[in-house]
C-alpha cells in the first residue's frame, strides 16, 4: 500500500487571497494518479482553501475570552467547510479519471491533543482499502483536548505519518511545488542545492523553503513528520507535483528527481 500526499501548493493557488483551485494542475495530477491501480491512500493539503481561514481565525492559538471563543468556533466551521469543498473538487476530478475515490473527513473521527493526533480510529479506512476504494483524506481543522486552545490545525503531513505507521505502508510519497529539500530556500536563493538523501543527521537550516502562507510549518514541518516516519523504519520521498510525469513515475516506483528521507 502506498500513501500519496498531494500538496496544497500544487492543487491550489496557495498565495491567492481567496480559496482558488489550480484546475490545470489538478486535472493533470489526477490523470497521473490514475496510472496506478494498486492499494493507495491519498492525503491532500489545504492550500488557499485552509491556510487563509486558519490564519484569519488563529485556529490553534490560545483562546483569550468569550468573544475570541465564539470567533474561533465560527472559524473552525468555516475552515472545515472550505477544506471539505476542496476535497469534493479533488475526489470529483479523480472520479472523472475513473478512480474509486472516497472522501473521508478527518475532523469527524480525529481529535488532537496539543496539536498532535490523539484519537483516530483507522478501521474504516482499512475497510475501504480492503474493498478496493481509494480513501482521500486531507489537512483539516479539528477539536483539540488542550482546553486552552480547544481547536487546532491537523496537517495532511501529520495524517500521513500517523496512517503510515498504523496501516502497513510500503511507501510514502509527498508531492509539493518544489523538487525536494534544499540547502536553502530555492525560491529566494538561486545557489540553493537539492539534497538527495536526508537523515536525522543531515544539517538543515529550518527556514529552507518556508512559506508565509503556510500555518503548518512549510517544508520544515514536512521534514519533521517524515524524519519521525524514518525513525519508525518507513522511507519516504519528496517530489515536485508541478513537473509533468513526476507523480506517475513516483507511484509506479521509478526514479524521480527529489529527496529521499530515511
Ligand atoms: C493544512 O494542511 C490544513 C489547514 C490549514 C486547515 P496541510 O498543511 O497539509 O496543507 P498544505 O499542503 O500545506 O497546503
Amino acid at each position: 500500500m502506498i500513501i500519496l500526499k498531494l500538496g496544497g501548493s500544487a492543487l491550489t493557488i496557495k498565495d491567492a487571497d481567496k480559496p482558488t483551485i489550480d484546475d490545470v494542475n489538478l486535472d493533470r495530477i489526477a490523470t497521473e494518479v490514475a496510472s496506478y491501480n494498486q492499494d493507495m491512500i491519498i492525503v491532500h493539503g489545504a492550500g488557499s482553501f485552509g491556510h487563509i481561514h486558519a490564519r484569519k481565525y488563529a485556529i490553534g492559538d490560545r483562546i483569550l475570552g468569550d468573544d475570541d471563543k465564539s470567533n474561533k468556533t465560527m472559524g473552525l466551521c468555516l475552515t472545515q467547510a472550505s477544506v471539505q469543498l476542496l476535497n469534493y473538487k479533488v475526489i470529483s476530478k479523480l472520479h472523472e479519471k475513473n478512480i474509486p475515490a472516497v472522501g473521508i473527513k478527518p475532523s469527524t473521527f480525529i481529535v488532537n491533543k496539543d496539536k498532535r493526533i490523539d484519537e483516530c480510529d483507522t478501521n474504516l479506512i482499512r475497510k475501504y482499502l480492503d474493498d478496493g476504494f481509494v480513501p482521500v483524506l486531507y489537512g483539516d481543522a479539528v477539536l483539540d483536548k488542550n482546553d486552552e486552545i480547544r481547536y487546532s490545525i491537523l496537517s495532511g503531513d501529520q495524517i500521513i505519518t500517523y496512517l503510515a505507521k498504523k496501516l502497513n505502508t510500503d511507501r510514502v510519497i509527498l508531492s509539493s511545488d518544489v523538487d525536494g529539500i534544499y540547502t536553502d530556500n530555492p525560491k529566494t536563493n538561486p545557489d540553493a542545492k537539492l539534497i538527495d538523501i536526508v537523515t536525522k543527521d543531515t544539517p538543515l537550516t529550518t527556514t529552507s523553503n518556508d512559506n508565509q502562507a503556510d500555518v503548518t510549518g512549510g517544508m520544515a514541518g514536512k521534514i519533521r513528520e517524515l524524519l519521525e516516519l524514518a525513525e519508525y523504519g518507513i522511507e519516504s520521498q519528496i517530489i515536485n507535483a508541478e513537473k509533468e510525469g513526476n507523480i506517475k513515475l513516483a507511484v509506479s516506483g521509478r526514479q524521480v528527481k527529489g529527496t529521499i528521507i530515511k
